[in-house]
C-alpha cells in the first residue's frame, strides 16, 4: 500500500511534471501562433497602406497666385479627398414602369428630361433618359461618367441621383433625380428684373461650395452654365448635368478633350486649343454665371469660336507675355495677330459694364475672368472673398422669392447653345490669321467694348 502510495506518489509527480511540460509547450506554441498572426496582420496593413498611397493622386498644384490663395493654398491641398465609389452589390435596376410621366421638361444634348411620379410613393421626380446614339462601343462613356460621378457627389448643392432605372430595352436607361422647380436660365429669361445683389451672393456662395466639393474630389464639371444650375422654391441651388464631367489628377492629364463647356461659358485656354487644363476652366464659367446673374443676360454670347474669343478679349483685355506667359504655347495662339504692347486697355471695362457692382465685387468678377487660368481664384478663395462679407449680406434662403415653375407644366424653352457633342473635334480658329491689333484702338470714342474690327486674313 505504502509502496504503492510512494510509487504512486512518484508517478503523480512524474505525471505532474509531464503535464507542466506539455502545458509550457502548448503556451509556447500559442505565443508563436499569436506572434505569427500579428506579423501577418501588420504585413497586410502595410500592403494596404502602400496600395492606397499608390492609387492616390499627387497633391494638387496651387491654382491661384492671389495673396489669399497663398495663405490658404496649402491647407486646401491637404483637404483634397479620395472619392469612395460604392463597390455595391449586384442587383437588377428597377423598371421605368414604376414611374408615371407627368410632362416633358427639356431635350438636351445627352438626354430627354421629364417630370414623373413614382407610383408607389407619389414622389415627384425628374427622369433623364440617357441618349445612346453616341455609343460606338457599348454603353456611352459620358453616361457611365455621369452616373458614377453623380453617385459619388453627395452634396447639398449637387442634384441628388436617387437611382438608375431601365426600360424594356438594354439601351433604355433613365436617371431618377429629385425634381427641382427651376433652372437659373429659365428664371433669368422670365424675371422682369435681375436678382438683387444679396440674392446673387447667396446663389454664388451655394454654387461655389458645390464647386469646392467637386474640385477637392478631383472632379471637373466642364459644362457649368445657368441652364445646368437648378433652384428650388426654398432658394436652394443644385448643380446638375454631369454629362461632361470627369475625374482629373495633378498634374492634369495631357490629352483631355478640348471641345468641352458650352461656347458662351468656355474659358480662353480651351478656345485656344488647350488639351491640358484644370479646375480653372470651371472658375471661368463661374465668372460668366456671376455676370449673367447680375445682368440677367449671358455675358459673352459668341456666334462661333472666333467670335467668342473676340468678345472675351474685348471684355477682359488681350493676353500678353507678362499677364499670361503660357498662352503663346497653346495650339491656336499662332492664329492671333496681337499688338506688340497690348497694355491694359480693357482695365475698367468690367467696372463700366456693371456700374452697380461694388469695388470688391468687380475685383472678384475680374479675377474669375482672368485670361490666365493660373490667376483665377480657386473655389475656396471665392468662398473667403471680401465681397460676401460686405453689405448687403447674402440673403437667407428662407427669404428667397418663389417663382412659378416652368417645368411644372410646360417645356422650358431657351435660346442658348447646347453643350458640345462628345466625339466631335473642335473646329479651332481656322487657318487664317485673326487680327486683334486694333481691338482697343478707338476705345475712347466708342461704346464699351464695341467697335473693334475682326479681319480674317
Ligand atoms: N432634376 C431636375 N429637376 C428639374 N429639372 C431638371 C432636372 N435635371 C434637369 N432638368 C432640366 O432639364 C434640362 C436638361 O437637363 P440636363 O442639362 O441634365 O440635360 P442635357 O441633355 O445634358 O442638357 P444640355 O446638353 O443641353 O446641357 C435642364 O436644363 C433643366 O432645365
Ligand atoms: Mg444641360
Amino acid at each position: 500500500m505504502a509502496g504503492a502510495t510512494r510509487w504512486g506518489g512518484t508517478e503523480d509527480l512524474e505525471a505532474q511534471r509531464k503535464k507542466e511540460k506539455e502545458e509550457k509547450k502548448r503556451l509556447k506554441q500559442l505565443k508563436q501562433q499569436q506572434a505569427e498572426a500579428e506579423a501577418a496582420a501588420a504585413r497586410e496593413r502595410k500592403e494596404e497602406e502602400e496600395s492606397e498611397a499608390a492609387s492616390r493622386p499627387a497633391k494638387k498644384r496651387k491654382l491661384s497666385t492671389s495673396p489669399s490663395a497663398d495663405a490658404n493654398g496649402s491647407s486646401m491641398t491637404e483637404k483634397r479627398k479620395l472619392l469612395r465609389f460604392q463597390a455595391g452589390g449586384w442587383g437588377p435596376c428597377r423598371n421605368i414602369s414604376n414611374f408615371e410621366t407627368l410632362n416633358q421638361i427639356e431635350e438636351g444634348s445627352y438626354g430627354w428630361v421629364s417630370r414623373a411620379k413614382e407610383s408607389a410613393t407619389g414622389d415627384v421626380v425628374a427622369l433623364k433618359k440617357m441618349k445612346m446614339e453616341y455609343a460606338q462601343d457599348g454603353f456611352p462613356v459620358t453616361a457611365l461618367r455621369e452616373i458614377q460621378l453623380l453617385q459619388a457627389s453627395k452634396h447639398q448643392h449637387i442634384i441628388n441621383l436617387r437611382e438608375v432605372v431601365m426600360g424594356d430595352r438594354l439601351d433604355d436607361v433613365y436617371l431618377v433625380m429629385d425634381f427641382i422647380e427651376h433652372d437659373l436660365k429659365s428664371l433669368c429669361d422670365t424675371m422682369s428684373e435681375p436678382f438683387l445683389a444679396s440674392e446673387v451672393k447667396t446663389l454664388i456662395l451655394q454654387l461655389t461650395s458645390a464647386l469646392s466639393f467637386l474640385h477637392s474630389h478631383w472632379i471637373l464639371h466642364r459644362d457649368l452654365k445657368t441652364s445646368n444650375i437648378l433652384l428650388n422654391n426654398r432658394g436652394i441651388l443644385k448643380i446638375a448635368d454631369f454629362g461632361m464631367a470627369r475625374l482629373t489628377s495633378d498634374p492634369p492629364p495631357t490629352n483631355l478633350t478640348q471641345l468641352v463647356v458650352t461656347l458662351w461659358y468656355r474659358a480662353p485656354e480651351l478656345l485656344l486649343g488647350a488639351t491640358t487644363y484644370d479646375s480653372a476652366i470651371d472658375m471661368w464659367s463661374l465668372g460668366c454665371i456671376f455676370g449673367e446673374l447680375l445682368s440677367k443676360e449671358p455675358l459673352l454670347q459668341g456666334k462661333n469660336e472666333v467670335d467668342q474669343l473676340t468678345k472675351t478679349f474685348s471684355l477682359c483685355g488681350l493676353p500678353s507675355d507678362t499677364s499670361w506667359p503660357a498662352f503663346r504655347r497653346l495650339p491656336n495662339a499662332r492664329a492671333l495677330k496681337l499688338p506688340r504692347d497690348p497694355g491694359n486697355a480693357a482695365h475698367g471695362i468690367i467696372r463700366t459694364k456693371f456700374p452697380f457692382l461694388t469695388t470688391s465685387g468687380c475685383s472678384l468678377l475680374s479675377s474669375l475672368l482672368s485670361l490666365n487660368p493660373d490667376a483665377r481664384p480657386s473655389a475656396e478663395d471665392v468662398l473667403n472673398h471680401a465681397y460676401f462679407k460686405e453689405g448687403p449680406k447674402p440673403k437667407p434662403t428662407a427669404l428667397f422669392p418663389t417663382f412659378p415653375s416652368k417645368a411644372g407644366g410646360e417645356k422650358r424653352r431657351r435660346a442658348s447653345p447646347h453643350a458640345p457633342v462628345r466625339g466631335e473635334v473642335a473646329k479651332g480658329l481656322g487657318d487664317k490669321e485673326i487680327d486683334f491689333s486694333g481691338i482697343f484702338a478707338k476705345r475712347d470714342e466708342e461704346e464699351r467694348g464695341a467697335g473693334f474690327t475682326l479681319r480674317m486674313g
